[in-house]
């Protein structure tokens, strides 16, 4: 990896994704992130909702972020190359770039991809927070369920103004707490060590909406668009509880983790935003 970025649960998740694991390959194959759903009370719990869900999620953010076609877009934190397939899936003459710290992931989203005639899609290792992308080079920058890794929040924003071309949109989804919760954010990841240790990795949950948009301004970007998807993720919980007995190892953290977290989702002390800003 480009720099000592340690996410175990990848570890775990393409170790069983290896030999060959068909629950967490549904789940988990394209997106790893959450669903959304607009009604959640029509959730059945089944894997293929979720995916179906987490596709709708996906779908959202690029919305959020304008993409169309014609664009150069980058999506940062790439994964398994899920939002790239959605995008080149969706849009024409489309010049796609997915970045990811994990050489692992891209591996597998080269693998998957099958790009369309007139799109073009590339897949490059590297830091969110260091692109190595020249000035201005993209119409629109993608971030899914990933800021919250990232050494900096700023330095990320800072990095996403510099690549986007004057006029230019970030959207992004991430975990922010209400700010009633901001003092005990440290003092929860205390008790979660072992989640975040053997199991998340490197992970921030202290950036309120209000510091998200303080740290865009001082980045030079401007917010368009902010919506608290929060109810309509929740169905992702049962699931994801399920889906991670399916793992060699870490279970009891990894399912306690997740049950955390539905907890402060479900009381309001952790939202689930879609953001978007444009670049001044
Ligand atoms: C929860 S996954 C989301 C993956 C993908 N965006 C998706 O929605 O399917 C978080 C991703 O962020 C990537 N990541 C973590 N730190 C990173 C960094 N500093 N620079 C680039 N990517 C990073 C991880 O390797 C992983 O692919």
């Amino acid at each position: 990896m480009s720099r000592a970025v340690v996410l175990p649960y990848f570890d775990l998740l393409l170790e069983a994704l290896g030999r060959g694991n068909p629950v967490l390959a549904a789940a988990f194959g394209r997106h790893v992130h959450w669903g959304y759903w607009p009604d959640p009370g029509v959730a059945d719990g089944s894997v293929a909702d979720f995916v179906a869900a987490a596709e709708r999620l996906c779908v959202r953010v690029c919305d959020a972020g304008g993409a169309r076609d014609g664009q150069r877009i980058l999506d940062v934190g790439c994964g398994f190359g899920g939002t790239l397939m959605s995008l080149n899936e969706r849009f024409s003459s489309v010049e796609l770039v997915g970045l990811n710290i994990d050489p692992r992931q891209l591996e597998r989203a080269r693998r998957d991809v099958q790009v369309r005639p007139g799109n073009r899609v590339d897949f490059q290792e590297g830091d969110a927070c260091r692109m190595p992308f020249p000035d201005a080079w993209f119409d629109v920058v993608l971030a899914i369920e990933c800021a919250f890794h990232f050494e900096s929040r700023a330095r990320f924003l800072a990095e996403a103004r510099r690549v986007l071309r004057p006029g230019g949109r970030l959207a992004l989804c991430d975990f922010v707490p209400a700010p009633v919760m901001a003092p005990f954010v440290a003092p929860s990841k205390r008790m979660l060590r072992a989640y975040f240790e053997r199991f998340s990795g490197q992970s921030d949950f202290s950036t309120t909406l209000d510091r998200y948009r303080a740290l865009g301004r001082e980045a030079g970007l401007s917010p368009v668009h902010e919506e608290d998807i929060t109810r309509g993720t929740l169905p992702t919980y049962p699931v994801v509880r399920r889906v991670l007995r399916e793992l060699d190892r870490e279970v009891g953290v990894a399912v306690a983790g997740a049950a955390a977290m539905e907890l402060a989702s479900r009381l309001g002390l952790l939202r689930y935003v879609i953001l978007a800003f444009d670049r001044r």
